[in-house]
């Protein structure tokens, strides 16, 4: 597993995002409560930055989502899973917290549910 750390905890406020480069790829990673969710930072209808643009919604139930602000499609940060006019799922990668830092392994995409 080829864990990269892309920021410190302290980084990343509770609903905050932040973008990062890891192995060639953009990613942006979401905190919402304790949790954490890394995925590629385009939208799949049309390559919008998800986390420059995108809000994020129902962050206070257990299926907080990100909207593009492009077009409106929703993607889910627990699966990936998205709304019209998007139809292709998002990559998502693992993340974990070592020690302080926030990492993400994007070699190993976790799997669309
Ligand atoms: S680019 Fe994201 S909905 Fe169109």
């Amino acid at each position: 597993m080829a864990f990269v750390t892309v920021a410190n905890v302290n980084e990343l406020p509770d609903l905050g995002r932040i973008i990062a480069k890891v192995d060639g790829v953009w990613v942006a990673v979401f905190r919402v409560g304790d949790y954490y969710y890394a995925i590629e930072d385009q939208c799949t209808h049309d390559g919008e930055s998800l986390a420059e643009t995108g809000t994020l919604l129902d962050a206070d139930t257990d299926n907080p989502r990100v909207e593009c602000d492009r077009h409106g499609a929703t993607f889910e940060l627990k699966t990936g899973k998205p709304t019209f006019p998007a139809v292709v799922p998002v990559a998502r990668y693992p993340v974990r917290i070592e020690g302080d830092e926030i990492q993400v392994n994007v070699q190993e995409p976790l799997q669309t549910q």
